[in-house]
């Protein structure tokens, strides 16, 4: 199908930045929000990223004043859709008001037109269920900042139809994005369920006294090289956020359980930055300093822990055929700017190791840490990473 009209529905931190998107890429765009002042500040953001990006030598002027003319800020919901052949949607995360926004775009928009959720946790069958097409609702998960981050996630409802997979990952592309696809409507799609499972595992670790968070954070930066401990990155970006992801797959998965600890802090509010305070202190709200941690408390925790959690995570994934291990290295490696894919590090690191990692972990933590069939198959067939010549990959001449 030729998708020529777009109509992004919200104007807020991901909605303005994918109707740039959508104009910088050549396609006519209404941008909808349920007021003037807020489609106005999305307007505002856009014209001063389109600014940014001329000044930066990454777009002409020219480029860069006929996106702004491509596009047309709305209040309208009827408005906006009326002849629109692909509508993406980027409203607040809740699931009731997703629905109902959903129907009244399916009794406006063209009937052929594609029905997108920038949804970063839902499940896409549920918005899909409030229109008459759930053959035509896809998840579309662009990352923040939508005009810097390159990975969109196409997330495939339960009744979605293959035409609009297809429309969506080119579209994808024309927006100049590499699309990964998530075949099924998991919780956490690919991104969030790989990293948030990693994540909640330290979190209860700490919960059960084996180790501190200054002492995770500490390995993760002096041991692993990352720029920044698992905590303080929760705090960074928000502990909201990833308690949202990790209530869904609480609630949809029989053996997830969110950390107390986690649960603790969201109940406190000390959420992290945004609230002066979350897992470290910070000076005041929305003023973050890296949290100082030194070397010596780095010695006792294996930063590869949550690479063997991810591994598992990822190796299901592919069980289940809802990913290829492509995509899931590309997903974190776009989505994260991780410099090697998860699989990539397994495979180094060895199929076996991680299996007999995983028996430990999950002795204590529990069945949702239980070694993949497939990681036990792939050792059970000597294929244990690069030290065989295969594994994830193959790394034969
Ligand atoms: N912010 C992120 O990092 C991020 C990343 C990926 C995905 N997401 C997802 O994107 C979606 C939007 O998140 P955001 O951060 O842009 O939120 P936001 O709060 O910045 O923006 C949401 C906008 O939607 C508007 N809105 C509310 N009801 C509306 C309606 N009926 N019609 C049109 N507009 C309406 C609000 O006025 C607001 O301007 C969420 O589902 C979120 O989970 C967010």
């Amino acid at each position: 199908m030729e998708i020529k009209k777009i109509a992004v529905i919200g104007a807020g931190a991901m909605g303005h930045g994918i109707a740039q998107l959508a104009a910088m890429s050549g396609l006519d765009t209404v941008m909808r929000d349920i007021n003037k002042e807020f489609v106005e500040a999305g307007m505002k953001n856009i014209r001063w990223s389109i600014g940014k990006l001329i000044g930066r030598g990454k777009i002409s002027p020219l480029d860069g004043e006929k996106a702004l003319k491509r596009l047309s800020p709305i209040v309208s919901l009827k408005d906006a859709v009326e002849g629109a052949d692909f509508i993406i949607e980027a409203i607040p995360e809740k699931l009731a008001l997703k629905q109902q926004v959903f129907k009244e775009i399916d009794e406006s928009a063209p009937s052929q037109a594609i029905l997108a959720t920038n949804t970063s946790a839902l499940p896409i069958t549920e918005i899909a269920a409030a229109t008459k097409r759930p053959d035509k609702v896809i998840g579309m998960h662009f990352f923040n900042p939508p005009v810097l981050m390159r990975l969109v996630e196409v997330v495939m409802g339960q009744n979605t139809n293959t035409e609009t997979r297809d429309a969506t990952l080119s579209l994808s592309k024309k927006f100049g994005k590499e699309p990964v696809l998530c075949n099924k409507d998991v919780p956490g799609f690919i991104a969030n369920r790989i990293t948030i499972s990693g994540t909640n595992l330290v979190a209860w670790m700490v919960h059960k006294g084996e180790y501190t968070i200054e002492e995770i954070d500490a390995a993760a930066m002096y041991k692993a090289g990352m720029p920044m401990g698992t905590f303080a990155l929760l705090d960074f970006t928000g502990l909201d956020i990833a308690y949202h992801v990790m209530k869904f797959m609480e609630e949809r998965e029989p053996f997830f359980e969110v950390s107390p600890l986690i649960k603790a802090k969201m109940e406190s509010g000390e959420i992290g930055v945004k609230a002066g305070k979350g897992f470290y202190n910070y000076p005041e709200k929305g003023k973050f300093v890296m949290p100082q941690i030194s070397e010596d408390k780095s010695e006792r925790f294996d930063p590869m822990t949550q690479t063997y959690v991810m591994t598992n995570v990822a190796a299901e994934l592919i069980r289940n055929n809802v990913a290829t291990a492509e995509d899931i290295d590309k997903t974190l490696k776009l989505g994260f700017n991780m410099p090697i894919g998860v699989l990539e590090l397994a495979d180094t690191l060895g199929i076996d190791i991680m299996v007999s990692k995983l028996h430990e972990i999950a002795a204590k933590y529990g069945e949702f840490y239980k070694p993949s069939p497939l990681l036990t198959q792939m050792v059970d067939s000597n294929k244990l990473g690069t030290k065989t010549g295969e594994g994830f990959y193959s790394y034969k001449k």
